[in-house]
């Protein structure tokens, strides 16, 4: 089991399986940017499942038990159940899991998946207000479609349910105790995200951050809450309970309380590179060999070789010294 340079094992594998998404939503894929002539990646150059399944089945090996799916948007992505069912047959993986914007996710998807394997469910919700989430999301896409993907994932059992809201000053701040309390004892499990200076292109500033401290506040305001223990050892999310017993909510605060030290999750891009931070400007090549014939120790030393060189630490050290870097899209790596 490969540690990397400040000692962290691999433990979490996040795989972008398409790179285009349906949404364009101001803060990852801004469609000044992402317009008609962006250059996606080709067919051809996407890993096939089988690909994903060899390369799951050697990370496992190396000690890697969790796999999330993710894009772009990852149900963009023909037959998504049936890389589901084979890599929830991977030995080791303990935990399989999707992070989509729910607008394709209908029941009869919801049921795939569950029968395919998945064990639970991300799904992105920025505003409970039609008119700030249309504006958010940038193709008008309804709220309601949303709540009804919730509603899906649900009934499917695909538990427990996490909503992932980016909070951004002045454009969806009103919308945090209101996501509070429209989810407060349903079981469902919102996650309140720090506004991220991910890629190049959304216009970051940190103006536009709401601090992680100051959601809490807000919605300690309205409700007691108190702070509640991690699930396992460096969890992204900060635990908070309502302590009237109607659940908890999460809060994710990478800009004003980073968490690389405990951070053992690898990226791979959906044309098989590998990332080993959410902000690396470049990425290691596993397709090349994938498509070359290379044994399973040659792909698994290219993993171990690149793991052990990884310093990466970005969110502790960002400063205006790193504000200039070619950092990798967030559409191309995953969230
Ligand atoms: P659970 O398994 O449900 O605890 O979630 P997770 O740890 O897999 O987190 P998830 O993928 O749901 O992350 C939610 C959001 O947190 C992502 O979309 C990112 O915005 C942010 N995030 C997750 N991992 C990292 C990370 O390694 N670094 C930074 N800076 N942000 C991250
Ligand atoms: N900052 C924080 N979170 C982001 N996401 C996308 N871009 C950013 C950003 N710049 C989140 C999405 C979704 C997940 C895929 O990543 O809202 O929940
Ligand atoms: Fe698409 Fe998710 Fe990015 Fe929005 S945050 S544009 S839904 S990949
Ligand atoms: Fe991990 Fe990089 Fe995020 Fe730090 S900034 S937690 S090293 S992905």
């Amino acid at each position: 089991m490969p540690l990397d340079r400040l000692g962290r094992p691999l433990r979490d594998l996040r795989i972008s399986v398409t790179d285009r998404c349906n949404f364009r939503c101001t803060y990852c894929m801004p469609r000044e940017i992402f317009g008609r002539d962006f250059e996606f990646l080709r067919r051809e150059d996407l890993l096939t499942f089988e690909e994903i399944t060899r390369l799951t089945q050697l990370f496992a090996h190396l000690g890697v038990e969790k796999i999330r799916l993710t894009g772009g948007e990852p149900l963009l992505r023909r037959d998504l159940e049936s890389l589901v069912e084979m890599l929830a047959h991977v030995k080791g993986i303990r935990d399989l899991t999707i992070t989509t914007n729910g607008s394709l996710l209908t029941r009869e998807k919801a049921r795939a998946l569950k029968d395919a394997g998945l064990h639970r469910i991300s799904i992105s919700l920025d505003s409970l207000d039609d008119d700030v989430f249309r504006a958010m999301n940038d193709v008008n896409f309804p709220v309601q479609r949303v709540l009804d993907a919730i509603d899906a994932a649900n009934e499917a059992g695909l538990w427990p349910i996490k909503i992932d809201m980016v909070v951004k000053r002045g454009v969806n701040e009103k919308s945090i105790v209101e996501m509070a309390r429209r989810f407060r004892g349903t079981g469902h499990i919102v996650r309140f995200i720090e506004y991220m200076d991910v890629g190049t292109t959304n216009g970051w500033r940190m103006e536009d951050v709401v601090p992680s401290r100051e959601v809490v506040e807000r919605i300690g305001r309205e409700w007691p809450v108190e702070p509640a223990h991690p699930n396992y050892f460096g969890e992204v999310a900060e635990r908070w309970k309502y302590r009237d017993g109607e659940g908890e909510f999460g809060v994710i605060s990478s800009v004003t309380q980073p968490f690389c030290g405990s951070c053992t999750r690898a990226r791979l891009t959906a044309d098989g590179q590998l990332y080993l931070c959410l902000f690396a400007t470049e990425g290691h090549d596993l397709r090349q060999g994938l498509r070359h014939r290379a044994s399973d120790e040659e792909i698994l030393d290219a993993i171990r070789v690149a793991w052990r060189g990884r310093d990466d630490r970005y969110s502790e050290i960002r400063s205006s010294e790193t504000a200039g870097l070619a950092k990798v899209e967030m559409s191309r790596i995953g969230g």
